[in-house]
């Protein structure tokens, strides 16, 4: 099956990786004492930026502050849909002060940005489908965000609950492909919440685990190109059978930090 896609243009917010750095172990891939080329990991940060603007969207940065060395994932840092800004409250006390520099960042902008009580980690859990939100839950946001977040946003939030701790967000397990369909990787997910994507998502692309532990799923969808990691090769062959175009993008530094490409993006929808 070959169709032909439709490009929207987007608004991303990144933040440079600077001063990135595995320092800490908050996730499974995370291992302090392996060491991080910070130079390679700038070059394949740059690499990401002039793609997007070569494929027309618009990129904006918030500066990096020393000592944070995870603000480049900005996509954990809010979540924003309809120019309403839900901010972050991390899991992990060393990422605590991050939503500080993000939400005056959001302030400067000319946005409001709705605190929550409870931990939620931005776009790392909560993924706007064009309808709805789809809710991570399991390892960092909980489902007490889930509820702030439908209170806040006016959308229906549908909770999932991920079980392996190589996909601690949802962002790495699943992501949006365009307004009628996902890509996801099932076994990330409870067997409830498997049912509920099979339900509502009959036609998704199904990925395997090599496809998720190649940091796969975590890609950025503009409804025809696909950002993706080239270690996704199978996947992104599946992909392009359904019409998308992979765009390959190697963020292999940022991996040691369990991170790739949605990690590293975060989409302002105004
Ligand atoms: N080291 C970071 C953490 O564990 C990586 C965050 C990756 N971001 C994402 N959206 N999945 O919090």
């Amino acid at each position: 099956m070959s169709e032909s896609r439709a490009q929207r243009p987007r608004r991303f917010l990144v933040c440079e990786p600077r001063h990135f750095a595995v320092q800490y172990a908050i996730n499974p891939w995370m291992q302090p004492d392996k060491p991080v080329d910070v130079d390679l990991a700038r070059e394949q940060w740059q690499t990401l930026i002039r793609a997007y603007r070569d494929h027309g969207h618009t990129v904006e940065s918030v500066e990096p502050v020393p000592g944070l060395p995870d603000m480049v994932f900005a996509a954990n840092a809010a979540f924003v849909v309809g120019g309403r800004v839900f901010g972050s409250l991390f899991h992990a006390p060393e990422r605590r002060p991050e939503s500080l520099h993000y939400d005056t960042w959001f302030k400067t902008a000319g946005y409001d940005v709705y605190r929550p009580e409870s931990v939620t980690e931005g776009e790392g859990d909560l993924v706007w489908t064009g309808r709805y939100v789809l809710a991570g839950t399991g390892f960092r946001t909980t489902r007490e965000a889930h509820r702030e977040a439908q209170e806040f946003l006016g959308h229906p939030v549908i909770g999932l609950t991920l079980v392996d701790p190589y996909f601690y967000h949802l962002d790495t397990a699943l992501f949006v492909l365009d307004d009628d369909n996902i890509c996801y990787y099932p076994e990330a997910f409870s067997a409830g919440s498997r049912e509920v994507l099979r339900r509502l998502y009959p036609d998704a692309v199904l990925a395997t685990r090599d496809d998720a532990m190649a940091f796969g799923l975590n890609s950025v969808s503009d409804g025809q190109n696909v950002f993706i990691a080239p270690q996704a090769e199978a996947l992104a062959e599946r992909l392009a059978g359904h019409g998308y175009a992979p765009v390959p993008v190697d963020l292999s530094e940022f991996h040691k930090a369990g991170g790739g490409i949605k990690c590293c993006t975060q989409e302002i929808r105004s």
